[in-house]
């Protein structure tokens, strides 16, 4: 006797015909980091095939990034200089900025989110203003170093305001701050951008897997972390309640970050905003992960990659940011 299951699973047709999951070039995001600084593209040792691209080339990379039928980009950008209040971030002609003009003018199909925070552009890497990092921010009756909750909310809906000028498609929250989505959502549309939708990453852990990342934007924190506004990797009914509020402030999209760890809380959110569109960020350290095993010969890359954003898929993003996104591009064969 042979299984009804195994019967449809004995040609690669009928395997085609009963798949639940796609996985598709067109469902991926490729983040990209923008640099300052001149000369040639520098390599992040510990994200092999990534790279930090100056401004004058960015718009090369996009292009190649959307000849592979990837259909959007996420910008991190990485400047010459960083203060206290990271005005890099909110400048006009700051590096994500300039980088967003150079990529939509070379490729304006392609859609350009940006990471709005302020962490990559503060001395201090803090998401935010601190209390006594700047003499007229200091609030003697919170402790020093506090991170200001309103006055960091007003800074990133600057931000999101300047990258919208500068052209962005849509702009993403990472900060974790209270009320981070209703503030740049008034932002954008006292300043005219009410179609810009808000992709917030409204369940953001605390978490190990964002290491390499802190090579790839140069944005560790100095001292201390980030889990006052990150979420315990042990809480997963409270990315459902950090969604809710998101949801209630304005958010046109989802996010869940990292992905692999928390595949549960991807498909929690799914199931309870059948109606939003919902991402998933396979960070910086799994894909380090996966090529450090690859580059041993301890892993069949593609087997593997492929594998992964499938599982992601499978639990629920409609979307997965990916650094694998070029090379599963070439493999799927867009
Ligand atoms: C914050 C931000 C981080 C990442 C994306 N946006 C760093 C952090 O939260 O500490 C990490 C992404 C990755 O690891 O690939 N601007």
């Amino acid at each position: 006797m042979i299984l009804r299951s195994r019967r449809l699973r004995l040609t690669p047709q009928l395997r085609g015909l009963v798949r639940e999951t796609t996985l598709e070039v067109a469902d991926l995001i490729y983040p990209l980091f923008a640099t300052a600084a001149s000369g040639a593209p520098r390599a992040v040792s510990s994200m092999p095939g990534v790279s930090q691209w100056p401004v004058d080339q960015v718009a090369r990379e996009a292009e190649t990034t959307a000849q592979l039928g990837i259909p959007a980009v996420l910008l991190f950008g990485i400047p010459a200089a960083k203060d206290p209040a990271g005005s890099d971030a909110y400048a006009a002609d700051g590096v994500v900025q300039r980088a967003v003009r150079a990529i939509k003018r070379a490729v304006p199909d392609l859609v350009v989110v940006t990471d709005v925070c302020l962490c990559e552009y503060t001395d201090h890497g803090h998401c935010g203003v601190l209390n006594g990092s700047s003499v007229k921010l200091t609030r003697p009756r919170l402790p020093e170093g506090y991170l200001l909750n309103d006055e960091s909310v007003d800074l990133l809906g600057r931000i999101a305001v300047a990258q919208a000028e500068a052209g962005a498609d849509v702009v993403a929250p990472s900060a974790m701050l209270d009320g981070m989505v209703a503030g740049i959502r008034s932002a954008l549309d006292a300043a005219g951008f009410e179609h810009v939708p808000i992709l917030s990453y409204s369940a953001k852990y605390a978490s190990g897997f964002y290491g390499p990342f802190r090579e790839a934007a140069g944005g560790a924190p100095k001292q201390g972390d980030r889990s006052s506004h990150q979420m315990d990797p042990a809480n997963a009914r409270e990315a459902l309640k950090e969604s809710a509020l998101d949801v209630a402030e304005g958010a046109d999209l989802l996010m869940v970050k990292p992905a692999l760890p928390y595949l549960d809380v991807i498909r929690a959110t799914r199931e309870r905003y059948p109606d939003l569109p919902l991402a998933a960020y396979n960070v910086s350290g799994e894909y380090a992960m996966v090529k450090a095993a690859a580059a041993q010969g301890w892993l069949d890359e593609q087997r593997a990659v492929l594998e992964i954003l499938t599982g992601i898929r499978r639990a629920g993003a409609d979307l997965v940011i990916t650094y694998h996104a070029k090379d599963a591009a070439l493999w799927l064969g867009a």
